[in-house]
């Protein structure tokens, strides 16, 4: 692999204190802040993604997560939440965030229900101010729910983002609509195969066990095809 080349895949619990400070120490004024510990939880959980510069085992330069909720019998489930998605200010718009983001969710439906129609709901939240990862929701093909969601204050994560004149900090809430899995998989088949960002750095990615661009394609076949 080239020296400057990037790096996908799973965060490691080695990569703890890296991600966080990174991403979560001093967070981007639009991004929720979590804890050491719930990153760590993530991370052990398998649902942390990072992007390395220079190849395996090199400097974290972007990072992702999914929350997953737990499940009780009887009740309907709480949607998976796509978020944390930052990339070191120095390297963006070279498309590591499209990569990045593809690979991860391409992964984690990968790993969760990738043959049942009605996989948990994933969503995702943007602070009504912020721009920046819009494109990448809509590449991804989310979707924006009417309205405006309002965080009150107190709640933890939240304290250092802009808010309203009530104190409330506002955002938009997106949602990923299950039938798009297979565009899905088909895009993050051609982003493994192309194996290079939008400018064309060279970038690698450790997939999770099976998952190959053919694997992929096959998937995505038979979910179009499955009665819905
Ligand atoms: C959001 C973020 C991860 C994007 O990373 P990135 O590596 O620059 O993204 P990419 O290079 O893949 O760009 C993706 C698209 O977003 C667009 N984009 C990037 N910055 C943008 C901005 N400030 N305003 C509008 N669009 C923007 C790019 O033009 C690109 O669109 P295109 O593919 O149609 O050209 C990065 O800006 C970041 O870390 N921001 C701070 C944290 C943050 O806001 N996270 C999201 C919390 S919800």
């Amino acid at each position: 692999m080239a020296s400057d080349a990037f790096w996908i895949g799973p965060a490691r619990s080695e990569d703890t204190e890296a991600i966080h400070d990174l991403v979560f120490q001093n967070p981007d004024q639009f991004l929720r802040r979590i804890s050491f510990e719930t990153l760590k939880g993530r991370i052990a959980a398998g649902v942390c993604w990072v992007a390395r510069r220079g190849g395996a085992g090199r400097e974290i330069v972007a990072a992702c997560v999914i929350t997953v909720p737990e499940t009780s019998p009887g009740k309907p489930p709480e949607p998976a939440e796509f978020g944390g998605l930052y990339v070191h200010e120095q390297l963006r718009g070279s498309g590591l965030g499209t990569s990045l983001a593809t690979f991860a969710v391409a992964s984690y439906f990968w790993d969760n229900d990738a043959e049942n129609s009605a996989p948990l709901p994933l969503i995702a939240h943007v602070h009504v101010k912020n721009q920046k990862p819009r494109r990448i929701l809509g590449k991804l093909q989310f979707v924006q729910k009417p309205g405006v969601i309002e965080v009150p204050d107190g709640i933890e994560g939240f304290e250092h983002m802009p808010k309203n004149a009530a104190g409330n900090v506002e955002g938009h809430e997106f949602e990923y609509p299950a039938a798009k899995r297979p565009d899905l998989f088909r895009w993050a088949a051609m982003v493994l195969e192309t194996r290079t960002l939008t400018k064309g750095e060279p970038v690698e990615f450790d997939c999770p066990i099976g998952m190959t661009a053919a694997e992929l394609r096959r998937l995505a076949a038979a979910l179009d095809s499955a009665p819905r």
